[in-house]
């Protein structure tokens, strides 16, 4: 018989990393900078995920809105995804903007209550370092008003207050980022 008792779930738990930051803050380029090395060193690419807002809103979220309560539902159905990923035994890179400080928390609540680890990092580039990076052109369609409730421009970002990790990555080199990531 095949128990599912917490013991179990926690001999076989990953761990989550909740990358939060403005977008442009480089947030999915670290990630799979991690991935990358994590792989290589463990020999074994299944032992690392990553959910990346980018890529979960074309399949998993397709359809949700950038409204308040969109936002909240992104980020709690990718929370439990992530917690399912890690009593898997999968560590997970979460790289979503969740502007949100009381959805963030919630999804650092749902992983709490099944004793899986989970970590805020705060990917902390700041807007200026972010809109003059400009990758996707967005800052600028937000700034001409194209782009409604644009987060940093016209929709808030509650940076963490006290986040588990902070990563400056307007600051350090993608290299130094990683470094001290793979540290922890
Ligand atoms: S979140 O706020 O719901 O956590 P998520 O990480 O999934 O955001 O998606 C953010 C990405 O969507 C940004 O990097 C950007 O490419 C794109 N995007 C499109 N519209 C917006 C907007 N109004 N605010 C922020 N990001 C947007």
């Amino acid at each position: 018989m095949v128990e599912s008792t917490s013991a179990t779930h926690k001999s076989l738990s990953g761990a989550t990393y909740w990358f939060t930051g403005l977008s442009g803050a480089g947030k999915s380029t670290l990630s799979e900078a991690l991935k990358k090395t994590l792989d290589l060193n463990l020999g074994d690419t299944s032992k690392v995920y990553i959910l990346d807002g980018d890529v979960i809103r074309t399949g998993l979220n397709k359809g949700l809105t950038f409204s308040p309560e969109d936002r909240a539902e992104n980020i709690r159905r990718i929370a439990e995804v992530s917690k399912l990923f890690n009593l898997a035994g999968v560590i997970v890179f979460v790289a979503f903007i969740s502007p949100y400080a009381k959805d963030r928390d919630a999804a650092k609540n749902l992983h709490a209550a099944s004793g899986l680890k989970f970590f805020e990092c705060h990917i902390s580039a700041s807007l200026e370092v972010c809109e003059g990076r400009d990758v996707k052109g967005l800052y600028k369609k937000a700034r001409a008003g194209q782009i409604p409730a644009f987060t940093g421009i016209s929709d808030p970002y509650d940076a963490p207050t006290n986040p588990d990790l902070n990563v400056n990555t307007g600051e350090q080199t993608l290299e130094q980022s990683t470094a001290f990531l793979l540290k922890h």
